[in-house]
């Protein structure tokens, strides 16, 4: 049990909210959650919207600069991202440095802090003036170091971004184009993925996100705060949670586990097993970007005449977790990453990418609440208390005593 003494510290009265439950940590104009009732908006329009009408790219200036662009903004974004895609010529080094082995998520961290070395001036990125080109260097090179990482890792050269396509069609271009052989999305696969970009675009102060907000605070960089919102993704109970969810899905497929049985093992605390893909800390009713995406997988595999036999157990997982008290009872409910993964593995993305995807589509908002924090002039350092269990005064002892 806590001891209350504790939470007074020597300079006053401490709350303590573990994983900050109830603390609001900052005030924000950006994203809007009402988890009870399954609302999220980004700048007051309803994702739904979004997902169905807006390009990734006008989410993301709807979330930088506040409003849908009209269309000279809509264009001078896209010349920047455009003008901005192509990395250092020296970065290619790094790329090299990588063991086969690494983690996407290890060269994603590293390759964003690694811009800034090679052709940003520090002052660059919080300067208002160069704001605007940073912000689009950034979003383009993230989709540039994903794509070419993967070229990288199977050994093929990489494949140059195109003015006619768009931000979904340009990645997929860049993932799947051979020599000679240019890659077309269908229109389909390109809306498919625009819709995940834009649902994974923002989410208020979740970890990755609060860990952008913290890093900027210090008054770092850009490319420094964002390449530590990476990393806060990386964890399986964040963004790692949609290539879990696979792997999970295809551990049920070939033990031939029952989905009742796995539910069994799950609800069993012992066996240390959760259900990947489900339960939130804010929405408890039911995630929207979860409905919107479960209609996206069934639409999309359809459109391309395959079948997904993990599609089948995650419904089937997914009812008999809705008709079991273990989930009701704690209002759990699929989240965004339960149906993600099917869409990203019909669309060819390999499984140990997709947090780099939900990366790709995370980067708007990081961006957003970067410049949120280094704008505001009244902006304080992020800086929690603590309640200290430790011991209060220990004697040191020489060496030869301990
Ligand atoms: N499977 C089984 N039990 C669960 C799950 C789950 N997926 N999620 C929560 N629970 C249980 C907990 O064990 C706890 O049970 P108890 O009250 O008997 O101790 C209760 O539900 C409350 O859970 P908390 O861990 O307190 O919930 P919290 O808000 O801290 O965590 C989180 C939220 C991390 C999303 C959690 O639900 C989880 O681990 N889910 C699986 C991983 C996942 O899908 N992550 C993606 C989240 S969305 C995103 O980042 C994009």
């Amino acid at each position: 049990a806590l001891d209350i003494s504790k939470l007074r510290s020597t300079t006053g009265l401490i709350t303590l909210d573990d994983g900050y439950a109830n603390t609001g940590s900052c005030q924000s104009a950006i994203t809007f959650i009402d988890g009870e009732a399954g609302i999220l908006r980004y700048r007051g329009i309803p994702i739904e919207d979004l997902a169905e009408r807006s390009s990734f790219v006008e989410t993301a200036q709807l979330l930088i600069f506040g409003r849908l662009p009209n269309e000279a903004q809509r264009s001078e974004f896209r010349t920047l991202l455009t003008e901005n895609a192509a990395l250092h010529r020296d970065m290619r080094k790094h790329f090299d440095g990588f063991p086969v082995t690494a983690h996407p998520m290890a060269i994603l961290s590293a390759m964003v802090n690694a811009i800034q070395t090679h052709e940003v001036r520090d002052e660059e990125a919080t300067d208002r003036q160069h704001f605007k080109q940073a912000a689009a260097g950034l979003m383009a090179k993230t989709r540039t170091i994903a794509a070419a990482s993967y070229k990288s890792h199977i050994g093929q050269p990489i494949a140059y971004p195109r003015y006619d396509l768009n931000y979904a069609e340009n990645f997929l271009h860049m993932m799947f184009s051979v020599p000679y052989r240019d890659y077309e999305a269908t229109p389909e696969v390109a809306h498919a993925l625009n819709m995940f970009l834009v649902l994974h675009a923002d989410h208020e102060q979740n970890c990755s996100t609060s860990t952008v907000r913290m890093v900027a605070s210090s008054g770092a960089n850009m490319f420094a705060s964002v390449s530590a919102g990476v990393n806060a993704l990386w964890g399986p109970l964040h963004g790692g949670a949609n290539m879990g969810v696979i792997e999970m899905l295809d551990e049920i497929r070939t033990t031939g586990i029952k989905p009742q049985d796995y539910i069994n093992r799950v609800k069993d605390k012992k066996s240390g097993v959760k259900l990947m893909g489900f339960g939130h800390r804010v929405y408890r009713n039911f995630d929207p970007r979860a409905r919107i995406l479960k209609d996206a997988a069934d639409k999309l595999l359809d459109a391309m005449h395959i079948t997904d036999p993990l599609l089948d157990i995650a419904r089937e997982v997914e009812q008999a977790a809705l008709a079991d008290d273990y989930f009701a009872s704690r209002r759990l409910y699929p989240n965004v990453d339960f149906y993600s993964g099917i869409i990203l593995r019909a669309i060819g993305i390999p499984v140990d990418m997709f947090t780099v995807m939900f990366a790709i589509g995370r980067t708007p908002g990081w961006i957003a609440h970067f410049r949120e924090v280094s704008e505001n002039p009244a902006q304080r350092i992020y800086r929690p208390r603590q309640v200290y269990t430790g011991a209060q005064l220990s004697e040191w002892q020489p060496r030869s005593e301990r």
